[in-house]
């Protein structure tokens, strides 16, 4: 089987396609195309712009992926259906759906929260060769828009255990490096500069981490960098890196002590850390060590596969696929249209 995915809900145009059978799979390409460097000058994503430079790179970028393929070696096309931003997803959309009535085949659409959590799939051998050992699994979503922890029990069987109830948590690191005019994306440059602070510098709350759920919330965080550095006369570089490591400490406190609880509560195997969050070293190191301290499995996807690409959307379209009857259910060919809001894991 051989599957032909596009991923466009945010600002990167990205194609992949992967083969094989059963848990031997092989992911032949994986192109992406980030505008990162087009929206830093406006300070985050212009789902404008967004929509505009897809239209212009999925072509390109289409005949770059397929290479020696043709379309009719494709057996199935996957696209990211939702959630993100609608003029984004559109151009994806339409491309798949341009490509399955070109090339009538079917056409799989692909939710992308559940894309990142099959990011841990393209990069851990074990997971990928031993799967069934590792569930139930606890999976921490972290992106710009997301901040989600989901029981998957198995493939395609998905609890929303607890989500955000304002900010997402890369959506927080993004506003924190506005706040100290560090630019966009907020995450790396917030995170290179924490290595370097104190941080206990700065008391900052932790919203949230008790409130006996598993809901997150991070703009009252956001909001006390704010107000705290108001109080300071003079912003130091100094200063800069010290509320960098105190703001993401808290983060990475919340998200953790959240995570073991629900994991132990839960009785998981392993614990799956995915989205761009994912890149953040702290966060990986601090979920490792209790994961470790508690017996649980750890995976994380590497840093390639941590932001927005189409391999991740392929590798979850190949698991719908290797169970048939979900995969029938869920082909919607050229009837599909963009569903910005698509929330998966409340089944
Ligand atoms: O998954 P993603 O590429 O796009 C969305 O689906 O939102 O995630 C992007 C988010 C941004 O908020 C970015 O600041 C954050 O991931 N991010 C990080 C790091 N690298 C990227 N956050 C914290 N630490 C990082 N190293
Ligand atoms: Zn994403």
């Amino acid at each position: 089987m051989r599957i032909l995915a596009i991923e466009s809900s945010c600002d990167e145009t990205a194609l992949a396609v992967i083969s094989g059978s059963g848990s031997d799979w092989l992911l032949e390409k994986n192109a992406v195309f980030s505008q990162i460097a087009i929206h830093q000058k406006f300070g985050g994503v212009v789902p404008e712009v967004a929509a505009r430079k897809h239209a212009e790179t999925i072509i390109p970028l289409l005949t770059e992926t397929l290479g020696e393929n043709k379309l009719a070696d494709i057996d199935y096309l996957a696209v990211t259906a939702g959630p993100g931003l609608i003029t984004s997803l559109l151009l994806g959309v339409t491309a798949a759906k341009s490509l399955a009535y070109a090339s009538q085949k079917p056409l799989l659409p692909v939710n992308h929260m559940e894309g990142h959590i099959y990011s841990n799939w393209l990069s851990n051998e074990e997971l990928r060769k031993n799967d069934q050992n590792y569930f139930p699994s606890l999976a921490l979503v972290v992106s710009g828009g997301h901040t989600e922890l989901v029981l998957m029990r198995g493939h395609g069987d998905y609890q929303l255990l607890g989500t955000t109830v304002d900010d997402a948590v890369g959506e927080a690191f993004d506003k924190v490096a506005k706040i100290l005019n560090l630019g966009y994306p907020g995450g790396p440059v917030v995170s290179r500069l924490a290595s370097e602070g104190d941080e206990k510098f700065y008391d900052l709350p932790r919203p949230m981490l008790n409130s006996g759920d598993y809901n997150f919330s991070f703009s009252g965080l956001k909001t006390a960098v704010l107000y705290t550095l108001e109080k300071e006369k003079n912003i130091t570089q100094e200063a800069v890196k010290n509320m960098c490591a105190s703001f993401q400490t808290a983060a990475v406190e919340i998200l953790v002590k959240k995570t073991i609880k629900a994991a132990l509560e839960f009785k998981v195997k392993s614990v799956l850390l995915a989205g761009g969050v994912a890149a953040n070293q702290k966060l990986k190191t601090e979920l490792q060590s209790v994961c470790e301290k508690n017996n649980l499995a750890f995976f994380f996807p590497e840093l390639k596969y941590t932001g927005d690409n189409a391999a991740m959307i392929a590798a979850a379209a190949y698991y719908k696929l290797q169970n048939n009857d979900s995969a029938l259910r869920a082909v919607e060919g050229l009837s599909l249209g963009v569903k910005s809001n698509w929330q998966i894991f409340n089944k």
